[in-house]
């Protein structure tokens, strides 16, 4: 009997500092996933455009003026600072690789720390990052906009 709550006692020690390790692990992984997964798609991104200068489109009724679309596959911001002026910028932030998450007002939002940038040029509006969006090309054909390189 004794032998028998001993180990059951054990056990639930063991499942009780397991989860909690199992929380604390978990807390750290998404924050740190949230960046290195980014990070690691950003790289696979800049291989894709070096080697073949690949393009993607969207209909130009998904990108609102003053807002944008973000398309986390590509990795691209397309943005519309003023009614049929288009841009294009890495989705990438410049700080620590996370993918941007919002664009209102002509600012582009990365949800990690907090940097801005501006959806006109890419430029930094707030830190920390320091350094601009890179741009991508874009070209538009009726209600479609090709963005790409
Ligand atoms: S990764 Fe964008 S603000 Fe830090």
């Amino acid at each position: 009997m004794a032998e028998q709550s001993q180990p059951a006692a054990a056990d639930r020690r063991t499942v009780l500092r397991t989860t909690a390790l199992g929380v604390a692990v978990a807390g750290v992984g998404v924050t740190a996933a949230a960046c290195s997964s980014s990070n690691s798609t950003a790289q696979g991104s800049t291989a894709q455009t070096a080697a073949g200068g690949s393009s993607s489109t969207v209909a130009s009724s998904k990108v609102p003026v003053d807002g944008g679309y973000i398309d986390t596959t590509n990795n691209v911001v397309v943005t519309q600072p003023s009614a049929g002026e288009y841009k294009a910028f890495t989705a990438i932030c410049t700080h620590q690789g996370c993918t941007v998450s919002s664009v209102q007002n002509n600012v582009i939002q990365c949800p990690c720390h907090g940097s801005q940038f501006s959806a006109k040029d890419g430029s930094v509006i707030t830190g920390p990052a320091t350094s601009p969006l890179a741009s991508k090309t874009v070209t538009v054909a009726g209600s479609t906009i090709t963005y790409g390189a």
